[in-house]
């Protein structure tokens, strides 16, 4: 057959899509990527699974999970069907879709820093072949997919729209929530042109109940921003609240209880040490960047990013005065911190504030040791070191601390215990709504 004479390549992968012979290629294999290539694997597709991490792909091929809430038969399965997980990017131009969730973190002027997404697309290119679907998961700012993937892509002879398909479709993966999985999120989806979105919207619909097309890149980047603005903001504005409240002797938890009594117009954010996670303290400075682009500044980012970052500040303020009030300091004093990781009943630490916090004890003086079920050993971090494992709470143990510092209330604590044998408890997240004599707010 003359290459004029082949068939449409959309026509072609939408075929394969439906028939469920498309190979998936999930490229980056962390927190989206994973339960994404397991749920390509659950509906029947062939999954290649691409990391750079040649450690995470041998203990997928063995059958085993790296991540706490992602069970290693969950990985078995896929393995016995049809998933494998490989670091050779050049086995991509077996691959119809091309899903990419790499990680977009900050640089060290809090701007966005592109280049796993565009060392991953620059790898890709040699690879990249007429009828395949890219889909970009990556958090980023808008326009990424247009001004940067896009002109690569083509850079390869291969039209948009035409040849490739195009997509940016943001991951709304939630860690550690029961009620939700990845088919059941609704997943929003733009596409660079009609046939890209078509694309998009087959290649998604055939694992997730909800695909929610909109009409471009741009406005599915966007709405990811805007999502996570949104807590970002409305988690500055109740710390806020709490530090207010805190000056005026209310309890601000109290206060968010009752609020949330309301059947409509108000929703219930909660306070806490600062703010953590790979998204919330990150992805609204995406936004920041581009809207500066634009001469605009991103004034309610800015502030939220301002006041959530100086809680860890306000927390150790509070924890000071606290030992003040038992004739002793932060500098010589034991302190242990309850819980490790950014958010409850989860073990991910990315830039969890209680890492932060552990870092300010320490520089004032303060021994610092940490208990998490869910984090036994203190991860290798970029920019953190402390050689500690998580400490086995015990009666006497704890009786022997000056100080516990409740950061992240998971489940597995058992509170009513720890506040019989703790000496004093600096308690972070309104926890202990009925207080107690060894009990301060923070
Ligand atoms: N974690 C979440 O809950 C969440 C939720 C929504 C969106 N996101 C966004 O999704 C993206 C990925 O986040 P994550 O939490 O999965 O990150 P992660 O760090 O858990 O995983 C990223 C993976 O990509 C791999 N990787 C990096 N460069 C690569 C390359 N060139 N080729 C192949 N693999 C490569 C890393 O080794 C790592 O395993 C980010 O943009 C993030 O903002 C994350």
């Amino acid at each position: 057959m003359k290459a004029q004479e082949s068939p449409p390549a959309k026509e072609t992968l939408l075929r394969k899509i439906a028939e469920r012979s498309a190979t998936i290629g999930i490229v980056g294999l962390g927190y989206v990527g994973l339960p994404l290539a397991l749920r390509y694997a659950e509906a029947g597709y062939p999954v290649i699974g691409f990391d750079i991490d040649a450690a995470k792909v041998e203990a997928l091929n063995a059958g085993r999970s790296y991540i706490e809430h992602i069970r290693g038969d969950s990985i078995a399965a896929a393995r016995a069907a049809k998933f494998e997980a490989s670091t050779e990017l050049a086995r991509a131009g077996n691959c119809d879709a091309l899903i990419l969730c790499v990680p977009t973190p900050l640089d060290r002027r809090r701007e966005p820093d592109l280049r796993y997404v565009l060392g991953t697309v620059d790898s890709l290119l040699p690879h990249l072949r007429r009828g395949q679907v890219v889909s970009l998961e990556s958090t980023t700012y808008p326009g990424t997919t247009e001004e940067e993937l896009k002109p690569r892509i083509e850079s390869r002879g291969l039209k948009v729209g035409v040849d490739v398909f195009l997509c940016f479709s943001p991951e709304r993966e939630d860690p550690g929530n029961p009620r939700f999985s990845t088919r059941t999120i609704p997943k929003v989806c733009g596409g660079t042109t009609p046939a890209c979105l078509e694309a998009g919207l087959a290649l998604y619909g055939a694992v997730i109940d909800r695909v929610v097309p909109v009409s471009s890149t741009r406005i599915a980047e966007m709405t990811k921003l805007l999502e996570n603005v949104h807590r970002a903001v409305n988690i500055g504005l109740v710390n806020e609240m709490k530090i207010i409240c805190d000056r005026m002797g209310i309890d601000v938890h109290e206060v968010i209880r009752a609020a949330a009594t309301k059947p409509f117009g108000f929703v219930p954010y909660w306070p806490g040490p600062g703010f953590g996670g790979h998204c919330i303290p990150v992805d609204p400075f995406y936004l920041a960047w581009k809207a500066r682009k634009f001469g605009v500044q991103a004034r309610f980012v800015e502030l939220a990013g301002e006041i959530n970052r100086a809680m860890p500040e306000w927390v150790v303020g509070k924890l000071a005065a606290a030992l003040q009030k038992c004739g002793k300091t932060v500098s010589g004093s034991r302190c242990l911190v309850l819980g490790l990781a950014y958010k409850k009943n989860i073990g991910d630490t990315r830039e969890s504030p209680a890492v932060e916090l552990m870092e300010l004890l320490a520089a004032q003086g303060a021994t610092v040791d940490y208990s998490d079920p869910h984090v036994p050993v203190f991860p290798k971090m970029r920019d953190h070191r402390f050689d500690l494992k998580s400490v086995i709470l015990t009666a006497v143990g704890m009786a022997s601390y000056d100080a516990l510092l409740l950061v992240t209330d998971h489940d597995a604590f058992d509170y009513a215990w720890i506040r019989r044998h703790a000496r004093l408890i600096v308690d972070t997240r309104g926890v202990y709504l009925d207080g107690a004599p060894n009990v301060v707010k923070a």
